[in-house]
């Protein structure tokens, strides 16, 4: 994880940034609050369409973030746009096709930045989150996404323990 000072700045993506990527967002948030590390880590969400710009995210996303005690106040859907690749220090695809569209706008100076969120977790039994809209299992998605976000935290605790003053 980069060293360099102020936040840690996450943006995830999925195709419609109206599942899988607010959801995210909204764990992150959650997460890195609980952990009082809010200042140290900002979640950020877009999408590769623009098929859900302006809309609030899914209601099943809404559903299971309620069930566990997340808000997902503020979240709004929106297209990545270039400055996107400037601006954040990991852009988060859910699945290889968010990888490879991801890969296709972003200049090659940002493309070492573009990940998927199963590279941070150790060991995963798994490579992409499987898309709710498809599929209709949010608390798979769910339970994967909260995988991913503890190992982010869990990145940015250390290098907060080991690294700054
Ligand atoms: P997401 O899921 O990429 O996780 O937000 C989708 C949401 C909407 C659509 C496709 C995927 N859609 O075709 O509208």
């Amino acid at each position: 994880m980069s060293t360099k000072k102020g936040p840690v700045l996450v943006l995830f993506v999925c195709l419609g940034n109206h599942c899988r990527s607010p959801m995210a967002q909204a764990v992150l948030r959650h997460k890195a609050e609980l952990a009082g590390l809010s200042h140290r880590v900002v979640a950020d969400s877009a999408g590769t369409s623009s098929y859900h710009i302006g809309e609030p995210p899914h209601s099943g996303t809404r559903k299971i973030l309620s069930r566990n005690g997340i808000s997902w106040d503020g979240i709004v859907g929106r297209k990545i746009t270039g400055d996107d690749f400037e601006a954040y220090d990991y852009i988060i695809g859910m699945d290889e096709e968010n990888i490879k569209d991801l890969n296709a706008i972003a200049g090659a100076e940002h493309r070492d930045k573009i990940v998927l969120l199963s590279q941070f977790v150790a060991g995963a039994q798994w490579t992409a989150v499987p898309d709710p809209w498809y599929t209709g299992n949010y608390a798979l998605t769910y339970q994967l996404i909260d995988q991913g976000c503890s190992a982010i935290v869990d990145q940015v605790q250390r290098r907060e323990s080991c690294c700054e003053g």
